[in-house]
């Protein structure tokens, strides 16, 4: 489901892709190594692809809403590969990823069963000792407030060490940010 009209607006402004540059994807990436293949489910106005281009040598990025896909594909289609495709299902062979990133997009998936599978297909595309590794939010009042209408299925941070195991993954860190306001992990799929 695309996102209601004020979530559109504030993760296309330039004060949302500055808060991901400057605090998100530090907190969420760091010391991960992301080598060289990359694959970064849930996009969006591509605020941490446009980072990521910089960062590293090959990025593929894959959104599941068919406009919001083209319009990424008509910015940064020159320097990363972008498939208009479903996060919980894959059109990507299995191992060919070395990680797998994705931001502020797991609590847009419905349901919990979904989310799952999405675990499980990051697993499917990382290669031995790849990494999957992201941030998500945490439920607020304000939060609450920009999903009215809109797809707000939060995870419980307590729970992703063992949901993360079921789909095959091993030594996962979750770490809640001091704010308050969300929460970032890793993990890696076994050699
Ligand atoms: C709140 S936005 C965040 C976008 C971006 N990561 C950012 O931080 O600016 C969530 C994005 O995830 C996408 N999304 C939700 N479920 C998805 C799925 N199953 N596969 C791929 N993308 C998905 C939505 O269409 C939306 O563009």
């Amino acid at each position: 489901m695309p996102m209601n009209l004020a979530h559109r607006k504030l993760c296309s402004s330039e004060k949302w892709a500055r808060t991901t540059r400057e605090l998100i994807l530090p907190f969420a990436l760091d010391g991960v190594d992301l080598g060289d293949d990359v694959l970064e489910i849930g996009p969006g106005y591509g605020a941490n692809l446009r980072v990521l281009v910089d960062r590293v040598p090959r990025l593929t990025a894959v959104e599941v809403d068919g406009k919001t896909a083209r319009l990424l594909e008509g910015r940064w289609g020159d320097r990363a590969r972008v498939l208009h495709a479903d996060a919980s299902d894959l059109p990507l062979p299995e191992a060919s990823f070395d990680s797998v990133v994705c931001f502020t997009m797991l609590h847009h998936v419905p349901t919990r069963a979904l989310q799952d599978r999405v675990f499980a297909e990051a697993h499917r595309a990382l290669r031995p000792g790849g990494v999957f590794a992201g941030s998500d939010s945490l439920s607020s009042f304000g939060f609450r407030l920009l999903h009215l209408f809109d797809t707000m299925n939060v995870l419980d941070p307590e729970e992703l060490p063992g949901r993360l195991a079921a789909a095959g993954f091993q030594d996962t860190k979750v770490e809640r940010h001091t704010s308050g306001s969300g929460f970032r992990f890793r993990c890696r799929k076994a050699r």
